[in-house]
């Protein structure tokens, strides 16, 4: 496996395999300190980035290497050069190229004209790396995975596509609370259930949030008008997501030791209330934090070829 596109694009084994690596690295953050001695990576942004784009550049200088942060208005693809040139050029500059873009169809062709790894780093329909991090959290939080139950409320996003990937993959229960006009697409969904119940774990949608809450070991949300969604989307947005904010009702509803986890950044009031999101229960810290360890874990195993990957399915 070369490129990290989208979680379902790893195996089970290399979702444990990368689970794993991260608890090494967070351990002992500079066992590899050399992999990329005198090397670069390219971290291109045409997104704003807080934790990825940090975490990032963090990561490669925990390996020893250097991180060339870039943006569209840096490159010649800002004036038209063809996504295949740059990809090729970049290709003999640096060990890997991490990207933030809009389109999905970019990143692969990215990745396909690119001979170096190509890594996702949040796109309108995937947040890969971000979903790594929310397995180790929930690992850490939790204890285990399996049968694990996460309740992710509020608009079907590229995070909320991503987090159903990572949990079908570790067989755990995801159910998405989601309004119907803002659910993820059923090809996506029926796709993530046949790969939960294979590991012996179940994928259910519902518009009922306070059915997607009870008994759940971690709630969970994302903004409701994420990067690239229209503005004029905002008002309807939030009449629609309003029933599905993250409420100390809503967690009470949730097994008494739940967590409330958020990808961040968090809007207090609007898909989270203050007192959840800066409650005894939120995990976000730790969550942010792990998005470093689980970099360090992706660049690691990607530049070594550590991935088997599998066959993309034509409708993940
Ligand atoms: N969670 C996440 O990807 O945050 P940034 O947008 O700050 O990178
Ligand atoms: N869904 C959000 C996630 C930000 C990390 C967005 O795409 O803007």
């Amino acid at each position: 496996m070369k490129d990290l596109i989208r979680t379902s694009d790893l195996s089970r084994a290399d979702v444990k395999y990368l689970l794993a690596r991260a608890q090494k690295f967070k351990a002992n953050p500079h066992a590899r300190r050399n992999l990329l001695a005198g090397e670069s990576v390219c971290l291109y942004f045409a997104k704003p980035s807080t934790r990825t784009r940090v975490s990032f550049e963090a990561a490669v200088n925990r390996l020893g290497g250097c991180g060339i942060s870039l943006s569209p208005n840096d490159m010649q693809l800002g004036r038209g050069e063809t996504i295949e040139d740059t990809a090729r050029i970049i290709s003999r500059y640096a060990k890997a190229f991490v990207i933030r873009t809009f389109k999905d169809d970019d990143v692969e062709r990215f990745a396909r004209a690119a001979s170096i790894p190509v890594i996702n780093a949040l796109t309108d329909g995937h947040h890969p790396c971000q979903s790594l991090a929310d397995l180790l959290t929930l690992l850490e939080h939790r204890g285990s995975l399996k049968k694990c139950r996460i309740a992710y409320l509020g608009d079907g996003n590229n995070v909320a596509i991503s987090l159903m990937q990572a949990a079908a993959l570790v067989g755990a229960d995801i159910t998405l609370g989601c309004p119907a006009s803002y659910s993820v697409k059923p090809e996506l969904v029926r796709a993530a259930r046949i790969e939960a119940e294979a590991n012996g774990g179940s994928v259910t949608v519902t518009d009922d949030p306070s059915a997607a809450a009870r008994g759940a070991d971690a709630l969970y949300t994302d903004v409701w008008l994420s990067m690239g969604d229209p503005d004029a989307e905002k008002e309807v947005r939030q009449r629609e997501l309003g029933p599905y904010q993250i409420s100390e009702q809503l967690m009470a509803l949730a097994k008494p030791d739940a967590v409330f986890m958020h990808c961040l950044p968090a809007h207090r009031g609007e898909e989270v209330a203050e007192a959840v999101m800066d409650g005894p229960r939120s995990v976000v810290w730790d969550q942010a934090e792990n998005r470093l360890h689980t970099s360090v874990a992706v660049l690691y195993a990607l530049i070594e070829g550590k991935l088997e990957g599998r066959a993309p399915s034509k409708s993940a």
